[in-house]
C-alpha cells in the first residue's frame, strides 16, 4: 500500500526541540506540507524508562498515522533510542517509511572527525539506551567515544532558558569530560540542543565541530519521497500545522523562537 502523495510529512518530539529538525525540512522541502506533534504534556522524555518511551512512541505514531501522513520523522533522540523499531513496525503496516535521528549524526561525525575522538551530549535515556554507542561503532572507524548525559539541559531549554550564570555553569560542567577527552567532534544528541550551540561552541572552542541532525534528516526524507514518487505535486509552497498535548500558548511562544517563523494555529489535543 502506497500513501497518498498529497498527505503531509508528520513528525514528533517531546516538545519544541524537534522544531530544529522541522526548520531544516521546511528549507529543503519547501513544497511539502508538515504536521508536527509536540508531546509537551509528557515532557521530558529524556528521563523516562525505555518501556515508557516505547508506549509514547506507539501513541504518537498511531495518532499521526490516523491523521494521515506519507512519511514519519521521529525528531527526538530519546524516542528514537528506545522506540525506533516500534515506530517502523507500526508505520510499515501502513506502507509509511520512518526517518529517525541518531544514525545520521553518527555517520556525519565519523566522516568529519580527524582525531577519531568523538563526544556525544544527550539525555540520560539516550545515553543509557546505548544507541549512539552502537551507531558510532557501526561506522567501523574504531572511534574513541565520550558520552555525557545532561539531565537538566533539555528542561532548561524547554522552559524558555533564561540564560543566567547558573545555566552557563551547568553547561560548562557537562562539557568538562568532553574537554578532558580532547574531542574534535561533538554530536548534539538531543534535538533541543542546537539552541545552545553558541554556548557549547564558546566553552569547547572553535576547533570542535558540532554535529546536528536536521540537514541529514531533510536529505533522507527527500531521498525517500523521490524513490517512492511521493513528492508533493502542486509545486506551490507547502503548509505546516501543529498539534500539542500541553499548554498551547507556551508552545507557540517558545516554538516561534525555535522555528524562527510564525507558528500559526496550534491544535490542543
Ligand atoms: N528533544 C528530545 C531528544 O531529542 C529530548 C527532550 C526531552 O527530554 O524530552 O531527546
Amino acid at each position: 500500500m502506497t500513501p497518498d502523495r498529497s498527505l503531509p510529512i508528520a513528525m514528533f518530539d517531546s516538545g519544541v526541540g524537534g522544531l530544529t529538525v522541522l526548520h531544516e525540512c521546511l528549507v529543503s522541502l519547501p513544497t511539502e506540507d508538515f504536521l508536527y506533534l509536540g508531546d509537551s504534556a509528557n515532557f521530558p522524555y529524556g528521563t523516562k524508562s525505555p518501556e515508557e518511551l516505547r508506549e509514547l512512541v506507539v501513541a504518537n505514531t498511531e495518532l499521526l498515522l490516523d491523521r494521515g501522513a506519507k512519511l514519519l520523522v521521529v525528531a527526538c533522540n530519546s524516542a528514537t533510542s528506545a522506540g525506533a523499531e516500534e515506530a517502523r513496525r507500526i508505520a510499515g503496516a501502513h506502507g509509511v517509511e520512518v526517518v529517525t535521528v541518531i544514525g545520521p549524526e553518527a555517520e556525519i561525525a565519523a566522516a568529519i572527525t580527524e582525531t577519531g575522538r568523538v563526544g556525544v551530549l544527550a539525555t540520560p535515556a539516550t545515553v543509557e539506551g546505548g544507541a549512539y554507542h552502537r551507531a558510532l561503532e557501526a561506522q567501523g572507524r574504531g572511534l574513541e567515544v565520550t558520552e555525557v548525559a545532561a539531565p537538566d539541559l533539555a528542561p532548561i531549554i524547554q522552559n524558555g532558558f533564561p540564560f543566567d550564570q547558573a545555566v552557563v555553569d551547568k553547561v560548562r560542567s557537562y562539557c568538562e569530560p568532553l574537554r578532558a577527552a580532547s574531542i574534535d567532534t561533538l554530536i548534539l544528541g538531543c534535538t533541543h540542543y542546537p539552541l545552545v550551540a553558541p554556548m557549547l561552541q564558546r566553552i569547547l572552542g572553535r576547533d570542535v565541530r558540532l554535529v546536528t541532525a536536521g540537514h541529514a534528516i531533510a536529505a533522507s526524507a527527500q531521498r525517500i519521497l523521490e524513490a517512492g514518487s511521493l513528492e508533493a505535486g502542486s509545486g506551490e509552497e507547502g503548509e505546516y500545522r501543529f498539534l500539542c498535548t500541553g499548554d498551547v500558548e507556551s508552545f507557540r511562544e517558545l516554538g516561534t523562537r525555535f522555528l524562527q517563523m510564525p507558528l500559526g494555529p496550534v491544535e490542543r489535543l
